[in-house]
């Protein structure tokens, strides 16, 4: 199970397709790294020290758990009435499965997010799920950083999503893929792609609120450029008070690394927007120094000796600041960035300073 905690679906793809020349048919090909990519994935729960901790050896009933989440509920070659053919599973998240679709009459792949979880199965739910993603689309637009989300509809066995394909595979598998295996990234222009897309997203009044690198798609080929996903879980604020709701301490989860301090004492509304900003700051400390684990107090100087400038560096301490020094929204965060290029030509402004309150602050979850 350690073991198979640490490929990444594209090794998985690579190794069992090698294996499978000549041995088995395609589709029964595709069943098998189905079926590893989510056992590999049900081993691979994270610690926020950055740690593998197998979420199969916690079950209490380990058989059942692996049998109900191992098999996909949808088949390859699979036929949707819209003519869409399931070619290729993509993965499992909370909401269910997710498979590449063709289309001879449209060029361009889909991907389609079935919800298959029980939670996601009752009607009441998927008419609310649909509500929310419709307001989702309606509002959000086209955005080069935003994955583009097309459409919302059901079959027989349930609702889906229909999305724009991105095909370079998520910011979490980037990272964790071993670096000589992996596409160059040019990391600035990904964390300010990320910025960007959530300031438009901001602008609108939807929130993320599950921001992490696996909802960071890379476009693909050379130079990927990052594509926000999952938009689904938004938290949308009403279009005539475009302030952002607050939270309450039992509002939309995220997941924990991600969280801010803040939202484990569960005893104060918080802003979704400043949930955003902090989850930002963790996906920009992960990018850099490329481990998936939580900003430990000092991660000052870790991004120092990454090469990191005191200008980003502090930007970064600002998104995971406690909330009244934390940047209000992505907005303000990219004006900010914006700022900081406009100096680039100049030297740095002398040292930057990490408050003392900030690293307490960030102690408190490492404890
Ligand atoms: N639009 C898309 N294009 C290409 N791949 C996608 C797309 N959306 C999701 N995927 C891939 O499908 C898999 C499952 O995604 P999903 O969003 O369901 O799970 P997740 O991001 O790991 O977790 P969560 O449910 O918390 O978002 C992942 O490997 C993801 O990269
Ligand atoms: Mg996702």
């Amino acid at each position: 199970m350690a073991d198979l905690g640490n490929p990444t679906d594209k090794t998985i793809r690579i190794l069992v397709a090698e294996w499978a020349k000549d041995r088995v048919a395609p589709q029964q090909c595709e069943e098998l790294i189905a079926l590893l990519i989510n056992l590999a994935r049900g081993a691979r729960v994270i610690t926020s020290s950055g740690r593998l901790h197998s979420g199969y050896a916690r079950s209490e009933n380990l058989i059942e758990e692996l049998v109900n989440h191992l098999r996909p509920h949808r088949r390859q070659g699979e036929i949707l009435g819209t003519g869409w053919r399931l070619e290729r599973y993509l993965g499992r998240g909370s909401y269910g499965e997710v498979w590449l679709g063709l289309n001879e009459d449209f060029p361009a792949p889909r991907a389609f997010k079935f919800f298959t979880t029980p939670c996601k199965q009752s009607l009441t739910s998927i008419r609310r799920e649909k509500a929310n993603l419709a307001n989702v689309l309606q509002r959000l637009g086209r955005h080069p950083n935003i994955v583009e989300f097309i459409d919302v509809a059901n079959d027989d066995h349930g609702a889906f999503a229909v999305l724009e394909y991105v095909g370079g595979g998520s910011l979490e598998d980037w990272i964790r893929e071993e670096p000589s295996k992996r596409e160059v990234l040019e990391k600035d222009e990904v964390i300010r792609g990320i910025i960007a897309g959530l300031a438009r997203a901001h602008s609108q009044g939807i929130y993320h609120c599950d921001l992490k690198p696996a909802n960071v798609l890379l476009t693909d080929g050379p130079w990927p450029q990052p594509k926000i996903a999952d938009f689904g879980l938004a938290t949308v604020a009403s279009p005539i008070t475009p302030a952002p709701p607050p939270l309450s301490s039992g509002g939309p989860v995220g997941t924990a690394m991600y969280l801010p301090p803040e939202a484990d004492d569960g005893l104060h509304p918080r802003n979704p927007a400043q949930d955003d900003v902090f989850a930002v700051g963790v996906i920009w400390y992960q990018l850099v120094v490329e481990r998936i684990e939580r900003p430990p107090y000092n991660f000052a100087e870790r991004l120092e000796t990454h090469q990191l400038d005191p200008h980003r560096i502090g930007l970064i301490a600002r998104c995971l600041a406690e909330p009244n020094r934390r940047f209000r929204n992505a907005q303000e965060l990219e004006e900010m960035l914006q700022g900081v290029e406009a100096l680039e030509c100049e030297s740095p402004s002398g040292c930057f300073n990490v408050h003392p309150l900030l690293r307490e602050y960030l102690a408190r979850v490492e404890g």
